[in-house]
Formats: C-alpha cells, sequence, structure tokens
C-alpha cells in the first residue's frame, strides 16, 4: 500500500519557456496564428502538470483564453507557467504569455493568458492521486483561494448543462 503523497510548492514545477516566432506559424494576416499561441500555453501547462504529479498528465480543459495583443513574426514569446491549485487528480495551471520584439529591447507585451485543468493519469489512463500543493508565499495562497473559486465554478456549470440535459 502507498502512503500519502508528499506535498510540493509551486515553485518545484514551475517553468519558463522562449522561443523566437516564425513565418511558418502566421495566419493570413501575417501574424501568429492565435492556436500556435494555445499549443505554446498547453505545452508549458503540460510540462508543469507532468512536473507536479511526477507522471503522465493529460489537458482535462481550458477555461477561455484571452489574446490581448498580435504577436508578429519574429518575436521573442516568452511563455511562464505555473500550477495554481491541486485537488485529487487534478491540477489547475496558469500561464501568461509575454513577447517583445527580436530587434527590440522594449519592454515586454502580456499578450494572452489562460487557465488549464490537467488530470494525471495512470497506464490504463485513468485518474491517478496527485501531490498537495504547499504554497510558500502570500502570491501563492492568493493563486490558491481564486483557482479553488474558478473550479467551482467550472463544476457547476458542468452539473447544470448535465441536469439540464437529464430534464
Ligand atoms: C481528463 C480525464 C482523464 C478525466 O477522466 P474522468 O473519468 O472524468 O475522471 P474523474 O471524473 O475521476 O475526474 C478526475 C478529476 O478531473 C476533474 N475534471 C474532469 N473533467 C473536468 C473538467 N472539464 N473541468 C474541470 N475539472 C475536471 C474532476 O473534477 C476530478 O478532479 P479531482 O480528482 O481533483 O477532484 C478524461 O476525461 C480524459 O482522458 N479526457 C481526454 C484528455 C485528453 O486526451 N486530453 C488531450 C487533449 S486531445
Amino acid at each position: 500500500m502507498t502512503g500519502p503523497l508528499e506535498t510540493r510548492t509551486p515553485s518545484f514545477s514551475r517553468i519558463e519557456l522562449a522561443e523566437v516566432t516564425s513565418r511558418s506559424q502566421t495566419n493570413l494576416l501575417g501574424n501568429i496564428h492565435g492556436g500556435e499561441i494555445l499549443k505554446l500555453a498547453d505545452s508549458a501547462a503540460g510540462v508543469v502538470a507532468q512536473r507536479h504529479s511526477g507522471g503522465p498528465a493529460v489537458t482535462a480543459a481550458l477555461d477561455e483564453m484571452a489574446f490581448l495583443e498580435p504577436v508578429r513574426v519574429g518575436d521573442i514569446v516568452r511563455t511562464f507557467a505555473q500550477i495554481n491549485w491541486a485537488g485529487r487528480s487534478s491540477m489547475e495551471i496558469g500561464v501568461r504569455i509575454e513577447t517583445q520584439p527580436w530587434d527590440d529591447t522594449a519592454e515586454s507585451l502580456h499578450v494572452a493568458s489562460a487557465y488549464f485543468v490537467f488530470v494525471a493519469i495512470d497506464g490504463a489512463g485513468d485518474a491517478r492521486p496527485v501531490p498537495g500543493l504547499r504554497a510558500e508565499t502570500a502570491e501563492d495562497e492568493r493563486r490558491m483561494r481564486e483557482a479553488e473559486i474558478r473550479r467551482a465554478h467550472r463544476l457547476a456549470k458542468r452539473a447544470e448543462i448535465e441536469a439540464g440535459r437529464r430534464s
């Protein structure tokens, strides 16, 4: 029998990725396709979920992704991802994306943010338990509190839709 899992802090699994965008990622307007940014965010969140849970994890849900500014060819795209909350088998990962033109040292621009729900899975694809999350800072505590509010809304929305379908 296995004992309770050790708790982990957000800093244990937090990551930052950077890449330079290219022409192959553009939409018809010549800017970077929103799907490319979404993929980047999903991949970064997946790494965090894998690190925190110590094994495979899949994307279960994504809250709306706000695209705040266009991303252009040649921009340096920085993706910051960290775990905000951990439940029994699910985790909320927050992702923030910033850009900076490759040929300019102008301040970074916040271009997109999203919250992902990942679920840790075992070899059979079933949900498996994840370590608890231990806040280290007041900011971590704020993120945990806000993630709990988002989770309550997600579950309530799902329950209401399912009840509507049954009736
Ligand atoms: C994610 C998946 C494993 C969940 O399986 P499930 O049988 O619904 O599992 P459970 O009902 O036991 O739920 C597991 C956890 O996920 C959470 N969860 C599942 N769907 C959710 C959703 N849409 N929104 C928020 N949380 C969700 C549950 O609340 C639960 O959290 P907890 O264990 O922390 O309390 C399953 O739906 C799946 O494999 N989906 C496909 C994932 C995938 O392939 N993603 C890649 C994109 S192509």
